[in-house]
């Protein structure tokens, strides 16, 4: 990224109400290229860390980027969406829309920012849903707002947790929802800059849009999970399978990887949120319902090939787990895969300990297992090791030093990340995804007869 020092102040004020994993990064980014902007976050803790400069989401950059626009006081933070919101020409809403027990996107936090600063907004002023939200979303709120003079329109964020500043400076593409051409045109210009292809649609295609992403990438991967599945079975490679079929370029190479179920703080409610709108409108979604539930059955067919391996249960036995996030690079473990299995463990008389290099004891402290200090130190004494999350380092350890602080011999490694033939070399069964046997076109024995 450039020096900010020299980029002209932008006349558009920006509010940004939620200053999480997609409100910061789109508050303290804007400040970046030089606007104005307020944050306001309602959680008193987080608020008074981000105005200290302080930020606690493993993001790479993100805290330089506060820092530099709390210093050319670009960016301030406030307590209450209606102090952001007063002076602000564009509001992003960014708050949660978590899943409600029936399913649907549980809107209550959007309802009640937009409640609040419906009636203060000044004329002109565009609100716009950046949290993801349902299709239908935008009428609702404009008639909470109740007011001629102030636009709604959508803008969905499409950023990955931890890449979040960089794909704020380089997204792929933006999306805008809008209806009126003033509302098009005033967006089109705050996101010119990115010099990526901004696309215009209508509101209910834009908020569909999203979900319609996210559906997609949750079934492409319950699809790469199934064929694991059949490999296992027919004693077939789904890496080299899904490098094949990557090769495609109708298919293309990312989000092919097999592994324990997906997860994260989006697939699970977004594919969920989106069967429900699909239902409520007639058109029920069959093949999003079963990709839904084929993923919890994954979770279910890790412990179950655990015990597998362990002759057959996996009550009383001593298992270390590498990694909770849901995916490497980052914190969150909101709604992991590993939590998934760890839940799973435990209920099933499991005795776990886990480890994972960005999430600390205090975030597992409720969730009714061990946690240990070091890689090395959850495998002490343990009959099996589950690697949940791709953190590089788990592929770059010794596995002789894993091997010795074991006390049994079962490794599972459900992100298909440690090199098959140095971990059972060091005298561990190696237990993978969808590669029943190991690669015998890379191994050190073909090598070697070759
Ligand atoms: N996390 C992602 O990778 C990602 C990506 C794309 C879209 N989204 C969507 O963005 C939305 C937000 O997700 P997130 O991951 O940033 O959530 P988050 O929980 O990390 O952040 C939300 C923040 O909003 C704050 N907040 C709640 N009510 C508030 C209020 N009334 N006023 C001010 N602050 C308030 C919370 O304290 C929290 O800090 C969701 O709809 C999510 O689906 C998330």
């Amino acid at each position: 990224m450039s020096p900010t020092d020299n980029r002209l102040r932008r006349p558009e004020r920006l509010a940004v109400i939620g200053a999480g994993y997609i409100g910061l990064p789109t508050a303290a980014g804007f400040a970046d290229l030089g606007y104005e902007v307020t944050c306001a976050e309602t959680n008193p803790t987080k608020l008074a860390r981000l105005a200290a400069g302080q930020v606690d989401l493993h993001e790479p950059d993100l805290e330089d980027l506060v820092r530099r626009g709390l210093k050319t006081r670009r960016l301030s933070f406030v307590d209450h969406a209606q102090r952001a919101a007063g002076d602000a020409s564009i509001v992003f809403i960014c708050v949660p829309t978590p899943q409600a027990e029936d399913g649907s996107a549980d809107l209550t936090f959007v309802e009640s920012v937009v409640a609040d600063i419906g009636p203060l907004v000044r004329p002109g002023t565009i609100i716009v849903t950046r949290s993801t939200v349902p299709v239908g979303t935008a009428d609702r709120l404009r008639n909470i707002v109740g007011r001629r003079d102030v636009h709604v329109a959508s803008t969905p964020e499409f950023l990955r947790e931890g890449s979040a500043v960089r794909d704020f400076f380089h997204p792929d593409r933006i999306l805008i929802g809008a209806s009126e051409p003033v509302v098009r045109r005033r967006l089109g210009e705050l996101y010119d800059v990115f010099g990526v292809p901004v696309i215009v649609t209508d509101i209910a295609t834009s908020e569909l849009t999203k979900h319609a992403a996210n559906a997609f990438l949750a079934t492409r991967l319950s699809f790469v999970n199934a064929m694991a599945n059949i490999c296992e079975a027919a004693g077939a490679d789904v890496h080299q399978m899904m490098q094949v079929v990557g090769l495609d370029p109708r298919i293309g190479p990312k989000f092919l990887a097999a592994g324990p179920g997906w997860g994260g703080s989006c697939l699970p409610k977004d594919t969920r949120a989106l069967a429900y709108v699909a239902r409520q409108l007639g058109e029920p979604f069959t093949q999003l319902e079963s990709t839904v539930r084929s993923n919890e059955a994954q979770f279910d067919r890790v412990v179950r090939r655990l015990a597998d391996h362990l002759d057959g249960s996996v009550q009383g036995r001593r298992i270390a787990v590498w990694g909770l996030a849901f995916k490497a690079g980052t914190n969150d473990l909101r709604d992991s895969p590993s939590l998934e299995v760890c839940k799973r463990l435990v209920a099933a008389g499991a005795d776990v300990t886990a480890f994972d290099p960005a999430v600390g004891a205090a975030a597992v402290s409720q969730l009714g297992f061990a946690y240990a200090e070091t890689s090395i130190g959850a495998c002490f004494g343990v009959d099996a090791l589950v690697v949940l999350t791709e953190w590089p380092e788990f592929a770059a350890t010794d596995p002789s030093l894993v091997a010795a602080a074991m006390s049994g011999d079962v490794v599972f490694d459900t992100r298909n990340v440690l090199d098959i033939n140095e971990w059972t070399s060091a005298g561990l069964r190696l237990v993978t995804v969808g590669r029943s046997s190991p690669d015998p076109l890379n191994s050190s024995a073909s090598a070697n007869a070759a």
